[in-house]
């Protein structure tokens, strides 16, 4: 159900008036009920999610769940070998079908009455249903779901959407050299945070509080390089609507990946650079909710969900070489040092400004030149608040 578009432009007319004066958005963007609801509906319904990898789908009855908001959507390999994607919501009398997680299923059989469904969401069949009852009638409501580099995606808008594809075209040349599609993931962790969504994603835009915040992401990561003014100019690439975003990482010199020690942490490089392509990492956003940082050695991903208002969740999960081999190849506390140091801290950051900006007294204040793709972030969060009702 879409609501109406009222509350929307409100907001958006007030994102824009902040961001054009460059300053950024005032509490009530933070803390209020109204306006999280219409961003569940107008912004994450419409968006594409990361569900997972294909790895985690490599035979018929492998799934996986995605959940957003009041949704959650299995995504399935069927028998014929193709992904569906659909409601795991029972047509009966509307029982969650599956918990939200992973597994491996010949059919899905509804816990509460044994409604039972094929991996592609038809119905097969249902207990002591009259005579002219018709399965073929109720299959589950699908959704969209469209592969990216081996990342899997869904979109649960009723409508129709841009393609992925599309949308993350011109970020399809820099990340090929990473042969995303042939990693598998590692380790994933999932952090819950106790701020709005919105924050955390401004907190991962900038780095103005890296210098002071990181100590290992800046073992190797080049700060300087990223604020020098032509970094944008030259490296950024961005969509129109700004809302997606892909460059190079400067790394420090001999730095060849963002570790601690700047050497790799899987000895199984990635894509070409297995053929000796020169190092190089790089990174690709999708706002909302999605982020991909590639290093020559090992990817990590993030999928951002908001839980609450004042709640969200991210999860994180780290890409090595499908061949690569725990303890072998690469050891898992030196592969998640970095980020998770980095993620700690960056929610701890995010932590402290939801409660801040909770205070009365908060007026935002202006944004300094090192926060230029805050203001991209709000620009594209309003063009999605503001998106006609389809
Ligand atoms: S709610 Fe699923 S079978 Fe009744
Ligand atoms: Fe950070």
């Amino acid at each position: 159900m879409t609501t109406s578009t009222e509350p929307a432009l409100r907001y958006s007319r007030i994102v824009r008036d902040h961001i054009d004066r460059g300053v950024g958005v005032p509490r009530e963007l933070y803390l209020s009920d109204e306006l999280y609801a219409e961003e569940l509906d107008r912004i994450f319904r419409r968006s594409w999610l990361l569900a997972g990898h294909e790895s985690q789908l490599d035979r018929p009855g492998r799934y996986l769940t995605v959940e957003s908001g009041d949704e959650s959507v299995i995504v399935a390999r069927t028998s014929a070998g193709t992904l569906a994607a659909f409601s795991n919501v029972c047509r009966h009398r509307g029982a969650r079908l599956v918990d939200a997680g992973c597994g491996l299923a010949r059919r899905f059989v509804c816990p509460y009455h044994q409604w039972t469904y094929r991996l592609d969401g038809s119905l097969q069949g249902a207990p002591r249903m009259p005579d002219d009852f018709d399965p073929a009638g109720h299959p589950l409501p699908t959704a969209r779901v469209e592969v990216w580099n081996g990342l899997v995606f869904v979109n649960l808008s009723d409508t129709p959407v841009e393609s992925l594809a599309e949308l993350l075209g011109t970020g399809a040349d820099l990340m090929r050299t990473f042969d995303i599609a042939g990693t598998r993931i590692a380790h994933t962790i999932t952090y819950e945070i106790a701020a709005n969504w919105k924050i955390v994603w401004e907190n991962a835009q900038e780095c103005y509080h890296c210098n002071a915040n990181h100590p290992e992401l800046l073992k190797t990561f080049d700060v300087g390089g990223l604020n020098q003014d032509t970094y944008r100019e030259t490296e950024l690439v961005a969509s129109s609507d700004r809302r997606v975003q892909h460059a190079r990482f400067p790394l420090r010199p001999g730095a060849l990946s963002l570790t601690l020690d700047g050497t790799y942490a899987s000895r199984k490089p990635l894509g070409d650079f297995a053929d000796g392509h020169p190092p190089y990492t790089a990174a690709i956003h999708l706002k909302p909710s999605f982020a991909l940082v590639a290093c020559p050695d090992y990817a990590v991903v993030l999928a951002e969900r908001p839980l609450a208002i004042d709640r969200t969740e991210i999860r994180m999960s780290w890409l090595v070489r499908a061949d690569a081999e725990e303890g072998t190849d690469y050891d898992t506390d030196t592969l998640i040092k970095v980020w998770n140091e980095t993620n700690l801290q960056d929610w701890a950051l995010c932590e402290r400004a939801q409660l801040g900006v909770r205070s009365r007294t908060y007026v935002p204040g202006p944004l300094s030149n090192d926060e230029q793709s805050v203001i991209d972030f709000y620009r594209s969060y309003a063009t999605l608040l503001e998106a006609e009702d389809r």
